[in-house]
């Protein structure tokens, strides 16, 4: 649950499926957002062939109000988010936050994954200040210029 402007909205990740696919490509960022990550159409394009990506609708309630995309292979420890996108509209509303808890979540119960990375552009300050605050440290950057930051999982954390 997230809460702001005195309203609570339940915040919860769900599969993409041919009856919510139209809602998920139809979200929309700002023109100055639009580098910082690849189209919604283009993300799940990629997903149809390739069998470790796990493309999930952001839900508001019963509204799609953002994507994010993560690969959590069963022969690594280590999942990689590399989508990850609030609609203009609805952002600054706390969910990216409760989204990134819910993925995070959700990778944990897996089972066998014991570190998460993500990377963003050094000059996404919105998407460096939300992994910071949800423990991701900056590791620097890779070939392409983008930064990378990695998440030791809590349960990984206390039993390794
Ligand atoms: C990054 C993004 C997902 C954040 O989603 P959001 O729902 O707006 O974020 P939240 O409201 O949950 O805010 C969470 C934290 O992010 C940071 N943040 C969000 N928007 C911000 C902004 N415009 N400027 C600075 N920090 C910002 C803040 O630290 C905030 O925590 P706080 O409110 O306690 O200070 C959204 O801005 C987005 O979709 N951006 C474009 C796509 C993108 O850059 N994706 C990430 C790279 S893959």
């Amino acid at each position: 649950m997230t809460e702001r402007s005195g309203s609570t909205v339940d915040i919860r990740i769900a599969r993409v499926t041919p009856a919510n696919s139209a809602l998920v490509t139809a979200l929309r960022l700002a023109p100055e957002q639009m580098d910082f990550v690849a189209s919604n159409a283009a993300s799940l394009r990629e997903a149809k062939s390739d069998r470790d990506a796990r493309p999930r609708a952001i839900m508001a309630g019963d509204s799609v109000v953002g994507f994010l995309m993560y690969e959590a292979p069963r022969d690594d420890d280590e999942a990689r988010i590399y989508r990850f996108m609030i609609d203009r509209a609805w952002q600054g509303r706390g969910y990216g936050k409760a989204a990134l808890r819910q993925v995070l979540h959700e990778i944990g119960a897996l089972g066998h994954i014991s570190h998460v990375s993500i990377c963003y552009e050094p000059g996404n300050d919105a998407a460096r200040r939300l992994y910071r605050a949800a423990g991701f440290v900056e590791e620097g950057l890779d070939e392409d210029g983008e930064m990378i930051a990695d998440l030791v999982l809590p349960a990984a954390a206390g039993n390794r």
